[in-house]
C-alpha cells in the first residue's frame, strides 16, 4: 500500500523488493495505485532496468539521460544498481512529482528529474541514453497513460524527428539503449551491438561522428 514519504521501514521494504526483483511489491510500496496498475505496460521492470543500466555505463559513461522518465522507475533502479547520475526528463507534471518524491523516499541523490518536453533538451549534456518508446501513445490511444495531454500523430513525428536528430549529432561510440522500441528511431549510422529479453532490450553504438 502507498504511504507517502514515511520512514526507514518503508525504505527497507522497497530496497528488499528491488534486490529480489519483485516488481509488484516494489511498485506497491513506492507508487500510487493507478501507477501500479499500469506498471506492466509503461514502466521498465527491475530486471530489465538493471541490465539496461549496466549496458549504458559499461564504457564508463556516467551522465545517463532517460527520455521520458515517467514515475522514475528506470532512473531509480539504475541509480541503485550503478554509480552513474541519472537525469529523467518527463512531460507530465504529476508523474514528475511522483518521481521526485520516490527518489526522496529512497534518499537517492544521484538522480535529477526535470519537468520538460524532450524537445527542450540538448542531448550533448549527457553521455548515454535510455529510450523506452515514450512517444508511441501519440499513435495508439489504447496505450495512453492518461488523456491530460494533446496526443497526435504530428506530435509523434515532431518528437521522433527531434530525438533522432539529437542521436545523430552525438560523438562516435555513444551508447543508446532502447526497450520495446522499433529500430526506426535510430539513425542509420548506429549499429545494434547487443540485445536481450527476446530482442526487446537493445544496445546501439554510434559508428561515426557527425
Ligand atoms: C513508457 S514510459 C517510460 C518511463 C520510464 N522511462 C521507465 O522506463 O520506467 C514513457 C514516458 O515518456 C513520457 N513522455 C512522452 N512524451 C514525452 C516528451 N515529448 N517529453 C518528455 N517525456 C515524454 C510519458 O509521459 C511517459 O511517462
Amino acid at each position: 500500500m502507498y504511504n507517502g514519504p514515511q520512514n526507514e521501514n518503508l525504505r527497507k521494504h522497497i530496497l528488499s523488493n528491488y534486490h529480489s526483483e519483485n516488481d509488484k511489491a516494489f511498485d506497491e510500496f513506492l507508487y500510487p495505485k493507478y501507477m501500479q496498475d499500469i506498471s506492466d505496460i509503461h514502466w521498465t521492470p527491475i530486471v530489465v532496468a538493471k541490465k539496461a543500466s549496466e549496458l549504458l555505463t559499461a564504457n564508463g559513461a556516467n551522465q545517463i539521460l532517460d527520455i521520458g522518465a515517467g514515475i522514475g522507475k528506470f532512473c531509480i533502479v539504475g541509480a541503485l544498481h550503478t554509480d552513474a547520475i541519472f537525469y529523467g526528463i518527463e512531460l507530465r507534471k504529476d508523474l514528475y512529482e511522483i518521481a521526485e518524491q520516490s527518489a526522496r523516499i529512497l534518499h537517492l541523490n544521484q538522480i535529477r528529474f526535470s519537468h520538460l518536453n524532450i524537445t527542450e533538451v540538448n542531448f550533448s549534456h549527457f553521455d548515454a541514453y535510455y529510450f523506452f518508446n515514450p512517444f508511441l501513445e501519440n499513435l495508439h490511444p489504447i496505450n495512453r497513460i492518461d488523456n491530460h495531454l494533446p496526443l497526435t500523430a504530428s506530435l509523434f513525428e515532431e518528437y521522433t524527428h527531434y530525438t533522432k536528430e539529437q542521436f545523430a549529432s552525438l560523438p562516435t561510440n555513444s551508447r543508446v539503449v532502447t526497450y520495446c522500441t522499433d529500430s526506426e528511431i535510430m539513425p542509420s549510422d548506429y549499429v545494434k551491438a547487443e540485445s536481450y529479453f527476446n530482442n526487446r532490450l537493445c544496445l546501439w553504438l554510434h559508428q561515426k561522428s557527425s
